[in-house]
């Protein structure tokens, strides 16, 4: 969303060795370098506890992460870059003085590079590491500067509504609101960030996104890949609270939400907490929750969750989350959303599917209350293949009269290329300063008040193969209007 300007600053990565780090900041930011959005503005500082690594080391590993992706690299321009650019910073055991010893090397690296003391600061860490390190940089001054200092932190934010209250709380201690980047990767993908312009700036759609036109929306995440060796988060996690609690509710909110009074962020924002507010208690029969067991996917064979290294024999983490829910406000009483997500899936897809109500009564569907028309849906796919469609019915060639239904398309790629990655978005608009695709204090917290009791309730687990499409409880769920 970000058009403003880049100010020179330096950009600290904190769990710098890292896979978050290793999959999507290092690739992201090289990109926007080598676009030009970043040269000679921004200085990135690698933090870890790593002390057998150095400012060299550091480089290598970066060129390591760029050659390991589909980015083209020329080697020289890469390490001249790396040179001046790339520093790297040993936390040791992260202690209060090692945070004062990074606080030191910050000055000096901003003295060395005449930077006037504009800082990001990217928490790359697991979960459970989120509040020390937001308390030593606080506590060893680093949330204040002679310029401005963000904070930008990863999902999940808290695991309930309790733990995430508290991490607000820690993290208001030392930073305000507007210091404060909760990124949620899915709000920065092209089609989530069309949604606004699709449903405000259209007349056709507006007027019929309501209970009068709509039958339900559903919202599928479904993914082929498994949990890629990330047991120990996982484990910690499941489904709900990686996937559910956040993206999903955040595209949710999107479909869900009135016109905002602006497209700034907290009028957006305003708006998406409404919904959450207004969502009804959701009650133990709408929810599925399944895990992988050993199956195929593309023809290969497949372990299943329970085999995964480090995940315990006995495991009852969710890995498929099937959820229905209501929203009982003027414009959405008695419409079900469905939220569908998995891992070891058949497929990746990443979908709003808007159902319209069929038209009974119309000359093709004589009969009242009868539906022998499929009905129309609207298409919102944010992955793989970027787009929107719509399905209609047409008339087939020739006597007798047969009808057919037929998709309307439009994908982005045909248009306008293949869309940038999620990351390099997020990360320019947390240097620039753009909060509109983060997510505030109150969203995380309407989001918990719905989802915690969740954690109470006793939902069986059901085992579905990998390569199929979840436990077919979901799809008895699917069939609760
Ligand atoms: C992450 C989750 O936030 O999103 C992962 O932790 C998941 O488990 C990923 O695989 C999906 O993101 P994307 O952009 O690949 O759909």
């Amino acid at each position: 969303m970000s058009m403003t300007q880049v100010h020179p600053h330096i950009f600290v990565i904190m769990g710098a060795t890292g896979n978050l780090t290793r999959l999507k900041l290092f690739p992201a930011l090289y990109k926007l370098f080598e676009q030009g959005v970043l040269s000679g503005k921004c200085v990135i500082l690698g933090v870890a506890r790593k002390s057998d690594i150095d400012d060299r080391g550091f480089r290598k590993l970066a060129h390591d992460i760029i050659k390991n992706t589909n980015i083209k690299i020329d080697d020289a321009k890469f390490s001249n870059w790396c040179n001046e650019c790339v520093f790297y910073q040993s936390l040791g055991k992260a202690s209060l003085e090692d945070y004062k010893k990074l606080a030191t090397r910050i000055d000096s690296i901003e003295r060395e590079k005449n930077l006037p003391g504009n800082r990001v600061f990217y928490i790359a860490l697991p979960p459970k590491a989120f509040s020390d390190s937001v308390t030593s940089l606080g506590e060893s001054g680093l949330n204040r500067s002679s310029g401005w200092t963000r904070l930008v932190i990863e999902k999940p934010f808290g695991r309930d509504i309790v733990s995430a209250q508290k991490l607000n709380k820690l993290i208001h201690k030392y930073y305000d609101e507007s210091q404060i980047y909760r990124i949620d990767h899915f709000l920065a993908k092209e089609t989530v960030q069309n949604l606004l312009v699709f449903r405000f700036a259209n007349t056709f759609f507006e007027h019929l996104w309501n209970r009068d036109h709509i039958e339900k929306v559903e919202i599928i995440v479904s993914e082929k890949l498994g949990i890629e060796g990330r047991a120990n988060y996982y484990e910690q996690t499941g489904a709900l609270r990686d996937m559910i609690s956040n993206h999903l509710t955040q595209l949710l909110t999107l479909v869900a939400m009135d016109t905002p009074s602006g497209l700034d962020a907290s009028a957006i924002r305003n708006e998406k907490v409404k919904v959450l507010q207004q969502v009804k208690p959701i009650q133990a029969d709408n929810i599925v929750f399944g895990q992988y067991s050993s199956g195929k996917i593309d023809g290969k064979a497949v372990i299943g969750y329970k085999e995964e290294d480090g995940v315990p024999e006995n495991s009852n983490t969710e890995t498929y989350v099937a959820l229905r829910l209501e929203v009982p406000n003027g414009r959405w009483n008695g419409v079900p959303f469905f939220l569908y997500t998995g891992k070891r899936m058949s497929r990746k897809l990443t979908e709003i599917r808007v159902h319209f109500h069929c038209a009974p009564g119309s000359i093709f569907q004589p009969f009242e209350n009868t539906c022998i028309l499929e009905p129309n849906v609207l298409f919102l796919t944010l992955q793989p293949d970027e787009g929107i469609s719509l399905r209609f019915h047409i008339k087939s060639i020739g006597e007798p009269l047969t009808l057919t239904t037929k998709d309307l398309h439009f994908k982005y790629s045909e248009v306008f290329g293949s869309p940038p990655d999620a990351y390099e978005t997020v990360l320019l608009d947390a240097i620039t300063g753009d909060q509109t695709l983060f997510v505030h204090s109150d969203e995380v917290e309407s989001a918990w008040r719905n989802y915690t009791s969740i954690f109470e309730m006793s939902i069986p687990l059901k085992y579905y193969p990998a390569g199929t499409d979840g436990p077919i409880e979901a799809k008895k769920l699917a069939e609760k209007l």
